[in-house]
């Protein structure tokens, strides 16, 4: 096959989480975007207004649809499982969204859809595919610091005041903090210090009266190379960790007086959280100039992409440390410190090529998947260790972990020029 082969892509639940994707797509010029599906019918009509692809209802016609050769799913957390195990089965490839899924049952029953059908299966989109973390696992392989001892992740956001829909607002559904943003960080921490949770200790906060969902998480876990890492969310939006960084800006998703706005909105029952969600998804009166703020820009000769907080980041190893800054990592060793850029050319959609690559690659040439459903099975393990720590106040041992491939950095995505990568400019 050619470098020049497409692949034709659709999406389905083209949400607040996939218009956030969708620049990618664009940027992506091996990619076609052929399709969507979703239940909503402004979203088809917006999707259709913007693109020159179809738009179905539901993931079963999508996948009658010759042209779609993979998906990326980003319904709703409890359809991850069902739907990925659809679209596997219906001859399709797939990127599934975090949390991959529920239960480690349901993770099992995708680890098997792929084998069975023999179609790619990457778990996806999470923060350790962004380039600073890429980065510092490259200068953690290259072995120049010495082992690494301790990864330290803090994030102090406005996640819980966002608009949320009913079903995100139930556990069992999925919802809540732990479900939704603890992959991110455990994902970042297990690529960093080599992927093997040996246990995991939590605790989960409640505290908000009008969000019947966590807000708050801390977490320590040993990792079998004797690694230890704490990681540590609080999304209620009044100290924004963005003001601990010397590039940080008081707008993540809301800036100060949108959050007093917003929590007033909430305590007072006056909000319209279905309309406030509509707006920021695709072709929303609010989509560009929100997701602006947090770094994803459309236009592919704009602004490199901002450096969107994901959180403060600390990476010991024996012989020195690793931190991010605004547009790439810092490391600190026995000579000083020194900046190593990761600016990219192009939109910060840029910034979220990696799987897209990781797919291309996989089907078009054959490429392993690193992000493979075993790894996201191993993610999702300890995300439910640190639910089911805290419920228990134990520690929980793991027993699904898995490493990271020692491959990984040979993968396509380290070695492309940046102009075309949009990645590691170093
Ligand atoms: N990785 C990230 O950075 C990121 C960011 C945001 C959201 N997400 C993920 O995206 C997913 C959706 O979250 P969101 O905030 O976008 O919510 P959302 O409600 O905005 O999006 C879900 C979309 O799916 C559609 N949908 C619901 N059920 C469907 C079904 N059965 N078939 C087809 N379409 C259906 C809805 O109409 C909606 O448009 C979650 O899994 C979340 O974790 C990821």
């Amino acid at each position: 096959m050619t470098s020049k082969k497409t692949l034709g892509i659709a999406m389905v639940g083209i949400g607040v989480g996939g218009t956030e994707m969708l620049p990618a797509f664009e940027q992506m010029e091996e990619l076609d975007l052929v399709a969507g599906a979703d239940l909503n019918p402004t979203t088809r009509e917006r999707f259709t207004a913007r693109y020159e692809a179809v738009a179905y209802e539901t993931i079963e016609e999508l996948c009658e649809d010759k042209n779609v050769d993979a998906v990326w799913i980003s319904t709703p957390n409890r359809f991850h499982a069902p739907h990925t195990i659809y679209a596997l089965e219906h001859g399709k490839h797939v990127v599934v969204e975090k949390p991959m899924a529920l239960s480690l049952e349901e993770a099992q029953a995708m680890i098997d859809a792929a084998k069975r059908t023999g179609n790619i299966l990457v778990a996806g989109h999470t923060r350790s595919f962004i380039p600073p973390f890429r980065k510092m696992y490259n200068i953690i392989q290259s072995g120049e610091l010495g082992a690494v001892r301790s990864v330290n992740f803090f994030a102090y956001t406005d996640w819980l005041l966002r608009p949320r829909v009913a079903e995100e607002l139930d556990m069992a559904q999925g919802g809540g903090l732990v479900y939704r943003q603890g992959p991110h960080q455990i994902d970042t921490v297990r690529l960093l210090a080599g992927g093997m949770i040996k246990n995991v200790r939590g605790v989960v906060g409640q505290w908000m009266p009008e969000r019947p969902i966590p807000g708050y998480y801390s977490a320590m876990f040993e990792f079998e190379n004797g690694a230890f890492s704490t990681i540590v969310h609080n999304s209620h939006g009044y100290f924004m960790g963005a003001a601990l960084v010397p590039w940080g800006h008081d707008k993540q998703r809301y800036d100060e007086p949108e959050r007093i706005m917003v929590r007033d909105g909430m305590i007072t029952g006056s909000r319209d959280e279905e309309a406030d969600k509509q707006a920021i998804r695709i072709g929303g009166e609010r989509e560009v100039e929100i997701f602006k703020r947090e770094g994803v820009n459309r236009d592919p000769a704009g602004e490199p992409w901002v450096p969107g907080e994901p959180g403060f980041v600390v990476v010991s190893c024996e012989r020195g440390d690793i931190t991010r800054t605004a547009y790439g990592i810092m490391i600190y060793d026995n000579k000083g410190h020194h900046e190593i850029e990761l600016k990219a050319p192009g939109g910060w959609a840029m910034n979220r090529r990696a799987e897209l690559q990781e797919l291309y690659d996989a089907v078009v040439h054959g490429a392993p998947v690193y992000h493979t459903p075993e790894w996201g099975m191993a993610t999702l393990e300890a995300t439910l260790g640190v639910i089911e720590s805290a419920k228990t106040g134990k520690l929980i041992d793991m027993h699904h972990q898995v490493p990271v491939s020692p491959d990984y950095g040979d993968a396509k995505i380290f070695d492309l020029p940046p102009a075309e990568a949009g990645v590691l400019v170093s």
